[in-house]
């Protein structure tokens, strides 16, 4: 079920954006997505600011940097800016999560094995309090049966915290569904997006989490230190995170230490002063994703997906991967005796994916094509 390919002007101009693939055949977004000359132009632009008027440049350039990204941030998943937080990773997005939430009458947080340990660690590091970790299991390695939500979720639940797309299959959970698995039994749902925002299109408005992150290093293109936390509106004035800082505070120009009032709107789930460069890395990658547009970047990178599982199974491989092509996404697990030292190999080929435990992970995107998987695949199967 290929997908038509990107015309060639198309494909070159957006390959030609990567100067990565000068020198290398990148197959690895799903760890890192590479730098765009449009990163690159804009960090540019931030140093020359910082160098130029230092400070100043906060007031007119740089704060409006930050709403800009929050709108453009929700606008990717459906959602306004305001109800964007920014945080500088995932990690610290769910911390103010886990510092929201009261534990006394709903002490369970119901998670699954496939999705990333940082998911969990904010709730094992709970467990003093009382916080009870359920962590459902995988039959195949790959999904987790909506049904087995539908078991653990119950009355003591306060949380399901768990994967759009899971880090270590590719799969695409049923989000809509887990909202109302959730919702029907009073919890709450969360939703780590890193691997889904950038290469598919999302809608919290029809998928119904209660809160959602994601964040520039893998397939939204910013590189490292800028994620987000979206928080749904209805919700927002009734939560009151202890992982705070001045930039939660409504009025924080008037530093006043003596009172703490949160804005009305999701900036009451951020701390402190982001990283500029990161924030405009960010702003670049967006400039290439919106010009592409969700749907689009879905169609290519599903085509060279389902080729590279096609190309692999007729080399003799097995790729770990969901039964069901619809819920298959860019990430493509090649099984490996050793997976390290097969990166290592296929790196000195020039071609660079990544290593998990028993598999080479793979990671089409856009701009890859189909010549990109012969050394690839060359190279696992003997
Ligand atoms: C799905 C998923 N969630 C969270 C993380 C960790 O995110 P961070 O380092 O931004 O906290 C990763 C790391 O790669 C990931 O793949």
């Amino acid at each position: 079920m290929a997908a038509a390919p990107v015309s060639a002007p198309l494909l070159r101009r957006y390959r030609d954006e990567f100067p990565i693939f000068r020198n290398a055949i990148y197959l690895n977004s799903c760890s890192l997505g590479p730098l765009s000359r449009r990163s690159r132009l804009r960090v540019n632009q931030y140093l020359d600011q910082w160098e130029s008027r230092g400070a100043a440049a906060w007031y007119d350039t740089w704060w409006s940097a930050l709403s800009e990204l929050r709108d453009r941030y929700g606008r990717m998943i459906g959602a306004s800016g305001s109800a964007i937080a920014l945080h500088p990773n995932i990690s610290t997005a769910l911390t103010s999560v886990a510092e929201t939430l009261d534990y006394r009458q709903r002490r369970r947080v119901v998670i699954t094995r496939l999705d990333f340990p940082t998911v969990a660690y904010q709730w094992l590091a709970r467990a003093g309090e009382g916080v009870e970790l359920v962590m459902l299991d995988t039959p195949d390695g790959v999904q987790v049966p909506l049904e087995a939500f539908e078991r653990a979720v119950d009355d003591r639940t306060a949380l399901v915290a768990t994967s759009h797309v899971f880090f270590t299959s590719g799969a695409i959970q049923d989000v809509r569904a887990l909202a109302d698995i959730a919702h029907r039994r009073g919890a709450l749902l969360l939703i780590d997006g890193y691997h889904a925002v950038g290469q598919l299109p999302v809608d919290v408005a029809v998928l119904g989490p209660d809160f959602y992150c994601a964040g520039g290093l893998k397939w939204l293109l910013g590189g490292s230190g800028i994620a987000f936390l979206y928080v749904r509106p209805e919700l927002t004035g009734t939560l009151q995170t202890r992982a705070t800082g001045w930039f939660s505070h409504r009025d924080q120009f008037r530093f006043d230490p003596g009172e703490l009032v949160l804005h009305d709107d999701a900036r009451r789930f951020e701390a402190g002063t982001p990283g500029m460069g990161a924030v405009y890395a960010q702003l670049g990658g967006l400039d290439v994703l919106e010009e592409l547009g969700a749907a689009e970047i879905r169609r290519v990178t599903m085509g060279l997906t389902e080729e590279l599982i096609e190309r692999a199974r007729a080399a003799g491989l097995r790729p770990k991967v969901a039964v069901d092509p619809a819920v298959r996404s860019g990430i493509v697990m090649l099984p490996s005796d050793d997976p390290a030292g097969d990166v290592r190999r296929l790196a000195s080929a020039n071609v660079i994916t990544d290593a998990r435990p028993a598999h080479v992970r793979v990671s089409p995107y856009f701009y890859n094509v189909s010549d990109d998987f012969g050394a690839l695949l060359e190279l696992l199967k003997s």
